[in-house]
């Protein structure tokens, strides 16, 4: 993969803006996850007992939190090297914990399309086509290796 300095620069300016209002981004990236698979919703602990996607939730914020990050380290990693590597203890500390959680590869897709739409209303019309493309490949390198590590756990 070749992944350009102009990418990593758009992934990382945009989580620069978005990261100013993290308790917003992190109800509004749950509340869209839910939106698209209601089936997903008891398997986080934080919404399995609730209607309502809790306002200040610090582990909800924390999952939010990391998808995003992470997606980001793995925009600069793509950038720098190539290809996205997470270390060994915290992948599969990864694997472990959504296997044991009951997520299935599709869920990412989920996840995925549920982070893009986040950014595209908190960005409004700074988001553009470039944006997401350095996105969606960040996260699309950094899924694989989770659910490569998904497969070694099961
Ligand atoms: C937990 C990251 C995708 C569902 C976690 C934790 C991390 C994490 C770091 C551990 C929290 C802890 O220490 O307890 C990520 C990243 C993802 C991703 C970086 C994608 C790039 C997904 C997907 C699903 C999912 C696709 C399913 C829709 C969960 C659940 C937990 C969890 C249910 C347990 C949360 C709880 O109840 O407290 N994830 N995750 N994750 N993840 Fe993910």
């Amino acid at each position: 993969t070749t992944f350009t300095e102009k990418q990593e620069a758009l992934v990382k300016e945009s989580w620069e803006l978005m990261k100013q209002n993290i308790p917003e981004l992190s109800v509004r990236f749950f509340t869209t996850v839910i939106e698209i698979a209601p089936q997903a919703k008891p398997m986080f602990s934080f919404l399995k007992d609730t209607d309502e996607i809790p306002q200040n939730n610090p582990k909800l914020k924390a999952h939010a939190m990391k998808v995003f990050k992470m997606t980001c380290e793995s925009a600069v990693q793509l950038r720098e090297k190539g290809e996205v590597v997470v270390a060994d203890s915290t992948l599969s500390y990864l694997g472990a914990v959504h296997v044991k959680k009951g997520v299935i590869d599709p869920h990412f897709e989920v996840v995925k399309e549920a982070l893009l739409r986040t950014l595209e209303s908190g960005l409004g019309d700074k988001w553009n086509e470039e944006m997401k493309c350095a996105w969606s490949e960040a996260y699309d390198q950094l899924a694989t290796a989770i659910k490569d590590e998904m497969k070694e756990e099961r």
